[in-house]
């Protein structure tokens, strides 16, 4: 199973992503956790330590890595690099194994100017398909509201998308934004988790809505979640609700996925 989580700022795409993950690695699934996000924190929501999560390098970052599995420096304009890297040793070489989680910290997606493919965009694509296409391991991908890192091959590869959405208009419209442009690259099953709900008319207002889409599941907002955030402890391992209700979003995703499949 290959699912992405989405939405926009602050909604608990990295609460989320990380408590699917520990609830998998809990399970015994093999899963990978990545953190395709520019401002990391998903390390610490997993429940690694302050010290841990800060040495940690993204692989956007590996300069000689780069030029090693390109042919080319990052930062070079107009030479010719791999477009294609090799990258299959890379998720073993990197990962960091915690509570039965593998992470990953893949990096972001530089910006390219004008006409520049960067080879460090080209690695971090090609280690993405690689995990996706050619990787049996359950993958959570936490990621930013634009999906600069998927190529179509690699977004049509995924399950699901999940968009992570809170009760508020704001969060409501980026969610729009981004189911229209996942059915754009070929996501083949967009899925809504309703966050932060904090009484029945929040709950009312996200059914409202999503009504016509399919909403996975509800988490509620929580001061335990808040304040383990806060202490850069991992969520799931100081709130039994979230880790219930993730554990029925699961069941939940797969229902769904199943029977998408099966028709
Ligand atoms: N159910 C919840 N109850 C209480 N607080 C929550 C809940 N979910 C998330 N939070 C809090 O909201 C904040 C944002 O959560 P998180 O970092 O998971 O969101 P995000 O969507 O990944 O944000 P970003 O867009 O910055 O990556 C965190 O401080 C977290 O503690
Ligand atoms: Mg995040």
């Amino acid at each position: 199973m290959k699912i992405a989580l989405a939405g926009k700022g602050g909604v608990g795409k990295t609460t989320i992503s990380a408590s699917l993950a520990r609830f998998l690695g809990e399970k015994g699934e093999r899963v990978f956790a990545i953190d395709a996000d520019p401002n990391a924190n998903l390390a610490l929501s997993l429940g690694l330590s302050r010290a841990q999560s800060e040495k940690i390098v993204p692989i956007s970052e590996m300069r000689d890595l780069i030029a090693e599995r390109t042919g080319v420096e990052p930062g070079s304009m107009g030479a010719y690099f791999k477009l294609n890297p090799e990258v299959g040793d890379l998720p073993d070489r990197f990962k960091l194994e915690h509570r039965g989680v593998m992470f990953l910290q893949v990096g972001a997606i530089k910006e390219p100017s004008a006409g520049c493919y960067c080879p460090e965009n080209a690695l971090l694509k090609s280690l993405l398909m690689n995990l996706v296409l050619l990787r049996d391991e359950t993958v959570i991908l936490d990621m930013e509201a634009g999906f600069e890192h998927l190529t179509r091959g690699t977004a049509q590869a995924f399950d699901a998308m999940i968009i992570v959405v809170e009760p508020s208009l704001q969060s409501v419209l980026t969610a729009s934004r981004i189911h229209a442009l996942a059915e754009k690259i070929g996501i083949r099953n967009v899925f809504y988790v309703g966050n932060m709900v904090r009484d029945a008319e929040d709950r009312a207002f996200i059914e409202r809505e999503f009504e016509g889409s399919t909403v996975i599941g509800y988490i509620s907002y929580s001061d335990e979640i808040h304040s383990a955030v806060r202490q850069g402890r991992a969520p799931y391992d100081v709130s039994p609700e979230l880790a219930a209700d993730v554990a029925a979003i699961w069941d939940s995703v797969v229902r769904h996925v199943g029977g998408a499949l099966g028709s």
